[in-house]
């Protein structure tokens, strides 16, 4: 792959540096890489001042929320770039959401207004575009299901086929139906999303598959825009906190590298701390932050937030140091907390889906416990729509999640009615 600027990739472990000549996941002794720009060569305030001039268009490459960063994400000819326009997603005050968490100063970055529902288009327009330059011919992913729903919808408009590997009944119909529709050709594997992740690392390396992964370097590069975008959408004025969901890890590592790329260009002059939260089922990062331990995998994830059903992310390496440069945390929160932070959520008018709303649970775990004051200025990312898990919305509304221990505490339950005037006011009475 040619690219304008000059880039490389290195090991996260050993340092080792390899061109963009060859498809590379792995460096030779096995860890993960990462894409590295010459920042040298680049000249913070210039940059800032070219983002700014392509903030708001309407049209073209770079109006996209991805590629109006480029020169720091995959700095290549627009005619290269597969797009679908994503990005320029809102950033809401949390309401209701905010109140709950105890915070006065919240603002919800929702990443479920991507055109496929999820952040992962945001990696994926970089990854897909990847795929291209690197002349790949199919492409191929595991899943939780929103990377396969994203990767499906890019290769669609690529136009090349896409191979998806997911954990058989273990991904919300919202993402299951996205795969089938946009015509990904859908493998459901006999196995939770760790099995299937190995599975079709061996595959694409066995068969010349291009993987589409976050272990793919090129996918975290695309992720990052979702700090940038937030940053600029505030100005440039710097949060004092992020908050993020992890699961397979690559988000919350991209978006640490992201901020370290545009401090080191002196484009922001403070670091945010950020904060990443797992479900308790699925909690390999904050068991070995917390414990101060070795990265150990969870054997059998559980939780109702099917997205970050994970037990051995890729990407723990790269999320751990990012954390220790921000002065990060990592948090956990059970299956009710999770449910209850949706509710509020959505409630506020808002809407995600389960696994995102670890931000707003974990924000109140986070203030409960004094490690974020309620004044500080903080900043949750929604990662998925609300309409991906119309199961776990019903579910918990009409209070039937009571086998999986979770109550429905702020249940909207629907009122059955005979279909006539008077049982419609006699019920309306008794309510408003
Ligand atoms: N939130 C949602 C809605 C997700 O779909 C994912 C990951 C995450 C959070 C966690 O992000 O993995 O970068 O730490 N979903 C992947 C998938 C694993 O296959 O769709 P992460």
């Amino acid at each position: 792959m040619r690219v304008n600027t000059e880039t490389h990739l290195e090991c996260v472990s050993c340092g080792a540096t390899y061109d963009l000549s060859e498809i590379m996941y792995n460096c030779k002794c096995g860890d993960i890489l990462d894409v590295k720009h010459d920042l040298d060569s680049i000249d913070g305030e210039v940059l800032k001042k070219k983002w700014d001039d392509r903030w708001g268009l309407k049209r073209g490459v770079v109006s996209s929320g991805v590629w109006r960063y480029k020169e720091l994400i995959l700095n290549t000819d627009d005619k290269n770039i597969i797009t679908k326009q994503e990005g320029n997603t809102r950033l809401y005050p949390a309401g209701k959401a905010g109140e709950y968490a105890g915070l006065n100063n919240f603002l919800l970055k929702h990443e479920g207004e991507n055109p496929s529902g999820s952040f992962k288009d945001r990696g994926m327009t970089c990854g897909i575009t990847a795929a291209g330059l690197y002349n790949a011919k199919v492409v191929a992913c595991a899943s939780t299901g929103n990377t396969s729903a994203s990767m499906a919808a890019y290769a669609a408009v690529w136009g090349k086929p896409s191979v998806i590997f997911i954990p058989a009944g273990k991904i919300a119909y919202g993402k299951l139906a996205q795969a089938l529709a946009y015509g990904g050709i859908t493998l459901q594997i006999d196995g939770n999303f760790d099995d299937a992740m190995t599975l079709v690392q061996e595959v694409c390396a066995e068969m010349n598959i291009y993987l589409l992964n976050s272990i793919n370097p090129f996918r975290i590069e695309g992720q990052k825009a979702i700090g940038f975008e937030v940053l600029q959408q505030l100005d440039w004025e710097v949060p004092d906190w992020f908050i993020i969901p992890g699961g397979n890890l690559g988000n919350n590592s991209a978006l640490t590298k992201g901020l370290q790329e545009l401090y080191q260009l002196g484009i922001i002059s403070k670091i945010p701390r950020v904060a990443v939260i797992q479900a308790e089922g699925a909690n390999p990062l904050y068991t070995m932050w917390k414990n101060g331990t070795d990265f150990e995998a969870v054997k059998d994830p559980e939780t109702i937030a099917t997205a970050i059903k994970i037990g051995n992310p890729v990407s723990w390496k790269k999320s751990i140091r990012g954390l220790e440069w921000c002065n990060g945390v990592v948090e956990e929160v059970t299956e009710q907390e999770i449910m209850d932070a949706k509710a509020m959520v959505d409630r506020a008018g808002i809407g995600a889906e389960p696994a995102s709303c670890c931000s707003v649970a974990g924000a109140k775990k986070l203030v409960d416990s004094g490690v974020i004051h309620p004044d500080e200025k903080v900043v949750g990312i929604l990662t998925g729509n609300i309409l991906k898990d119309p199961d776990a919305v019903v579910g918990y509304h009409k209070d039937t999640l009571q086998e999986m221990g979770i109550n429905g505490t702020y249940a909207n339950s629907p009122v059955s009615v005979k279909s006539d005037m008077q049982s419609v006011k006699n019920i309306l009475d008794s309510i408003i």
